[in-house]
């Protein structure tokens, strides 16, 4: 019994040295100079994944987890109606798709808003628990926060407000009118001032790097595209026109939803407007 168990840990400690030193022999990723990399190119190269690195990820130093939701304590609430609508079928939906940049100056209901914020990051099911949302995310961590910059929805003043996932509500962060300075932060792309509504689709980079570190990177962008498709649809089935934007200045961005733009940032702007 006694040479058995020492037998064993022998063996799982050969095995772990085998382990170890094979891992160590592998390429940590083809080394590339530097220098000749743009910085783009070196993004994408740093941020490729290897054997070594997927063990480096997980043993490494890593940021520590940020709460799941970000709150506005105090901030006035505005429950938003069921998101119950409708509309046509999918197929349809993805045919019709297109970008629309010219909007009436029709408001959008409250309903509607409802309904496209649903289809951005509604809680739609449960995993032990766990909601899960309408967009898929890489390990269910759920990078984004989304603000809506409301321009013109009826029963609803004007200002930027921050969707609260959980209650399916807004809260108000900024009351007043900022289409002037959306327009301005997007490059005067009109269509963002126009809009009855531009979601800024802000990302905590940390929810995600505290698990896959700096491939979590890569996961955040891609997790936009996600989101970007879903708001686009629903504004079809809507019969609103949309448009996603990413072509927009970063720092003004971020300051007008209040991020530092390191920890959280912009990533994505889509504006939705009546036809
Ligand atoms: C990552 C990305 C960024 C984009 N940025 C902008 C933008 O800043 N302004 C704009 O008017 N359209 C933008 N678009 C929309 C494209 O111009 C549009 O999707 C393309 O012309 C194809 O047309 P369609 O969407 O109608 O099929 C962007 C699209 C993507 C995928």
């Amino acid at each position: 019994m006694v040479a058995r168990r020492k037998i064993n840990k022998f063996t799982v400690a050969t095995a772990a040295i085998i382990v170890l030193v094979f891992v160590s022999m592998l390429p940590a990723r083809k080394k590339e100079n530097k220098k000749q990399l743009s910085t783009g190119e070196r993004f994408h190269h740093e941020t490729t994944l290897t054997w070594r690195g997927v063990l480096g990820d997980v043993f490494g130093a890593k940021p520590k987890k940020p709460p799941q939701y970000k709150t506005y304590p105090g901030a006035e609430k505005v429950k938003l109606p069921k998101p119950e609508y409708r509309g046509v079928v999918l197929e349809d939906a993805i045919e019709q798709r297109r970008s629309v940049r010219n909007y009436s100056k029709k408001p959008i209901s409250t309903a509607q808003l409802s309904q496209l914020l649903f289809a951005a990051q509604g809680v739609t099911g449960k995993t032990y628990g766990q909601p899960l949302r309408s967009a898929p995310s890489a390990g269910a961590l759920y990078p984004f926060e989304i603000y809506v910059v409301a321009n013109n929805v009826q029963d609803l003043p004007r200002g930027i407000y921050h969707y609260s996932v959980l209650d399916h509500a807004l809260e108000l962060v900024k009351a007043g009118d900022f289409r002037s300075k959306i327009t301005d932060a997007g490059l005067e792309q009109e269509m963002l001032g126009d809009a009855a509504v531009t979601f800024v689709l802000s990302a905590i980079f940390d929810r995600v790097r505290h698990k896959y570190g700096e491939r979590g990177f890569r996961y955040v962008y891609i997790e936009a595209g996600h989101i970007s498709q879903n708001i686009y649809l629903q504004s079809v089935s809507l019969g609103l026109g949309s448009v996603c934007v990413g072509a927009f200045l970063d720092e003004k961005v971020n300051q007008l939803i209040d991020v530092d733009g390191r920890k959280e940032a912009a990533i994505y702007l889509h504006p939705v407007g009546a036809l």
